[in-house]
């Protein structure tokens, strides 16, 4: 657990900085004043571009592997921020040279943007309506390939996705998501055999249970 966490309204800077509370302040400041998450999203673009293209605020041990995570295979993720409503987390994802994620959801809006290394995103479709437990029809809609200072939207529409680090450097990519996004119970899915599992990714620095 990270001793360094400051609370306001149940709020938690695990990363206390003039730098994220800026930034942190004006994405309540909009979530707070627009309903519709496309037009927060919009809303937010401009902090978030500018928050990944500052190569200075993120220290160190927020863009290092962790052997036992939620993501598996090195894959850590690691809190930033979180709002006391649950309305809001921002976190780190770190993932290893060859290493992906599962394929998973959000069930939120989210901004994800590169600011380290190289990754492909796997965005899928999900094709059956979900009545059928435990199973899940997907298809591959599109494969994208990022670079630091790029950034793309979650949203219900495209909200099903795996990530993979295809540069020999580590990625790191910074996820700003409209819930508590490692603690709430999402799903995994397994396409190649039309599965889907419930799935929890956690925190390597925080734990869940509040
Ligand atoms: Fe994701």
């Amino acid at each position: 657990m990270d001793a360094n966490v400051r609370s306001t309204r149940g709020d938690e800077y695990i990363l206390d900085t003039p730098r994220l509370r800026e930034f942190i302040e004006a994405v309540e400041d909009v979530r707070h004043r627009v309903a519709d998450p496309h037009a927060v999203i919009t809303a937010i673009r401009p902090h978030f571009a500018r928050l990944l293209a500052d190569q200075s605020w993120l220290p160190h041990r927020y863009q290092e592997i962790a052997e036992e995570s939620g993501m598996g295979r090195g894959i850590g993720t690691w809190l930033l921020y979180r709002a006391g409503d649950g309305g809001l987390a921002f976190s780190s994802l770190v993932v290893p040279p060859g290493a992906e994620t599962p394929v998973h959801d959000h069930l939120a809006w989210g901004l994800v943007g590169l600011y380290r290394g190289e990754q492909e995103e796997d965005v899928f479709i999900r094709r059956d309506d979900g009545s059928r437990d435990g199973r899940a029809d997907l298809d591959l809609a599109e494969r994208k390939t990022l670079k630091p200072g790029d950034f793309y939207e979650l949203l219900p529409e495209n909200d099903i996705h795996r990530v993979r680090t295809i540069s020999n450097v580590t990625s790191v990519s910074l996820h700003l998501l409209g819930n508590d996004n490692g603690c709430i119970w999402r799903h995994r899915f397994h396409p190649d055999e039309h599965r889907v599992e419930p799935f929890r990714s956690g925190y390597v620095n925080v734990e869940c249970a509040r």
